[in-house]
């Protein structure tokens, strides 16, 4: 597959949804394709499908989607209005395991295909997973949280999945301070999250 192709979200979503290319096909109940605005320059990537979302088909819907949703609000950003919200897999690994590397290289395409479509100035990799495979395969959140990184001219930053700030709410000041600086960039570089 090259990178680009499916022209259009919505080819590449029809695509995804009957994909059969890796074991957990046969234990999704929905593909969790992806959310939010087409035009979005800033875009979240989670790790993959939980229970909630599998159910439901949408990314980030469960009692960590809600973290997610109320820290977005903080600096006026919003699935439903200025960014988009995918994961590294697109399909429930069981027990909410870590996807493997191999389930990983099996949908990287369509991320890669969404990243082409989208065209984001800036992409937060929530949690370790998405942050190893995007930003660096030594990606240790709990140091590199909130740092930019600039790849192929699009700026890259780690911070703590919101899973992780629910197990763990001494970080959730951390990534708050992530969300300002994500604030601050969005101000300098993009043209219509904030118009
Ligand atoms: N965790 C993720 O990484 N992605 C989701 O969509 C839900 C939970």
């Amino acid at each position: 597959m090259s990178n680009l192709p499916y022209q259009s979200l919505e080819e590449l979503r029809c695509e995804v949804l009957n994909c059969q290319r890796c074991e957990l096909a046969k234990t999704r109940t929905n593909v969790v394709f992806g959310v939010g605005n087409p035009q979005a320059e800033v875009l979240f990537v989670g790790e993959g499908p939980g229970e909630n979302e599998d159910l439901q088909g949408e990314p980030f819907v469960g009692r960590g989607g809600q973290l997610l949703d109320k820290m977005l609000a903080v600096i006026d950003l919003s699935r439903e209005k200025n960014i988009y919200i995918a994961n590294m897999v697109k399909c429930r690994p069981p027990k909410n395991r870590d996807p493997l590397p191999a389930e990983q290289d099996c949908c990287i395409d369509y991320l890669r295909n969404q990243v082409a479509l989208i065209r984001p100035k800036i992409i937060v990799c929530l949690g370790r997973i998405s942050a190893c495979r995007i930003i660096d395969p030594n990606f240790k959140v709990t140091k590199q949280h909130g740092e930019w990184f600039s790849r192929n001219g699009v700026f890259m930053m780690g911070t703590f999945h919101p899973a992780a700030l629910l197990r763990s709410p001494v970080n959730k000041p951390a990534a708050f301070d992530d969300f300002l600086k994500l604030r601050d960039k969005i101000h300098e570089i993009c043209t219509h999250t904030y118009f």
